[in-house]
């Protein structure tokens, strides 16, 4: 708007200019006369590239209006020399007209040209966003194919081992009646059970990723399942000495799950982040309901701990079944933890800074409240 009233402005004062030499010049230098008649052309030809058809036209009317009466009442008399310049107003009009409609095309051209480029860059943005979905779904098939092979083996693995670790169990505890509290031997029994009970577990925890069990989902609330988790790990917190904080969320976050797999997955993160964290370290969990332009609203719940922090070549592998850093650790834990997620709908992402600590991201669908 501005740069258009100066442009204006700057063509108004050329004319004025020009037409004032014309009107000033004493008649007997003509050839002064033949220069100011070709520099109208200079602000009718800006006129039009500027503004167009209409714009051009105005300017040399506008040209033709101030130097008529010049022709008229300075040169009158001189019929040879007056048509000549009545003819160059007739050419004034005509440059103005022409230049401006070409002028006027090109920028139209240029619009256009403009409007095919964002489209095509639309297209491009699409494209580019399709094929990153076929990678993801191809890397999520993989992990199927990974999964269903350990299916298979977990079966027979399950069927190999369990039922003689229920044995073992079994027997044990009858030997432990054998002998007193206290006595070494009873010590032994117990540490026998004990470890049996582990390795039963990591059968389960086995069979339970292989093996997609029926789910009950239904209403859920965030904050409830954490709470529950917190309590639950609330002693082994305190013995570690970690400062574990359950953020109160803005506002109820309400989910469709199925509560007892949500806390498992919870539970696997919260577990995880303690056993990295230092003493004197801080858990951290807070809620935040979430809402992009492109996917329909979601809660993202945020475990930020202060630990050691995962290296790249460990990150790469974090979610591999089996993959630990840990001595006594099956690298079940977030194999798992992904998979519930990921049978919610929701997504599982892990950021870390070595040495700063490690955040696991949790996103799940909001649950639509029916009226
Ligand atoms: N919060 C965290 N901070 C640092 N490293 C982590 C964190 N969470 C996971 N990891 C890394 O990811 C690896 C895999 O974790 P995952 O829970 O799958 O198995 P695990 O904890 O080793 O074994 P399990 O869960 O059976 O006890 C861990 O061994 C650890 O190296
Ligand atoms: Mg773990």
């Amino acid at each position: 708007m501005k740069t258009s009233v100066l442009r204006i402005a700057l063509l108004a004062l050329s004319i004025l200019g020009i037409s004032l030499l014309h009107y000033l010049t004493p008649l007997h230098l003509p050839f002064l006369h033949d220069i100011f008649q070709r520099l109208y052309y200079l602000p009718i030809i800006l006129a039009a590239l500027w503004f167009g058809f209409s714009g051009g036209l105005a300017c040399s009317l506008a040209v033709s209006v101030v130097y008529a009466p010049h022709i008229l009442f300075q040169w009158g008399g001189h019929l040879t020399v007056e048509m000549e310049k009545y003819l160059e107003i007739v050419l004034y009009n005509i440059v103005g007209g022409v230049t401006g409609l070409l002028a006027q095309r090109e920028r139209e051209r240029g619009v256009e040209l403009q409007k095919t480029a964002e489209g095509l860059e639309e297209s491009y943005r699409k494209l580019q966003a399709q094929s990153e979905r076929i990678i993801a779904i191809e890397e999520q098939l993989r992990r199927a194919e990974k999964l269903s092979t350990l299916g298979e083996m977990a079966a027979v693995l399950a069927h190999e081992i369990r039922n003689p670790l229920g044995s073992i169990r079994g027997t044990a505890e009858i030997l432990r009646d054998d002998y007193r509290p206290g006595d070494a031997k009873h010590e032994f029994i117990e540490i026998q059970i004990r470890e049996t009970e582990r390795l039963n577990r990591v059968v389960e925890d086995f069979l339970r990723m292989a093996r997609p069990q029926p789910s009950e989902k239904g209403r859920c609330v965030i904050q409830e399942e954490l709470e529950t988790i917190v309590t639950l790990v609330s002693n082994d917190a305190r013995e570690r000495r970690i400062r574990l904080v359950l953020e109160p969320p803005a506002a109820d976050a309400v989910v469709r799950a199925d509560g007892e797999k949500l806390r498992q997955a919870f539970l696997n993160i919260v577990i995880n982040a303690l056993q990295a964290t230092p003493p004197e370290g801080s858990v951290d969990i807070s809620t935040m309901p979430c809402q992009s332009d492109t996917d329909s609203p979601f809660y993202e719940i945020r475990f930020r701990d202060s630990g050691a922090g995962i290296d790249a070549a460990t990150m790469e592998r974090i979610f591999e079944p089996f993959f630990t850093t840990k001595q006594d650790g099956t690298g079940l834990g977030l194999a798992i933890t992904r998979k519930i997620i990921e049978a919610h709908g929701g997504t599982l992402r892990v950021e870390s800074e070595p040495g700063q600590g490690t955040s696991v991201i949790v996103r799940l669908p909001a649950q639509e409240e029916t009226p």
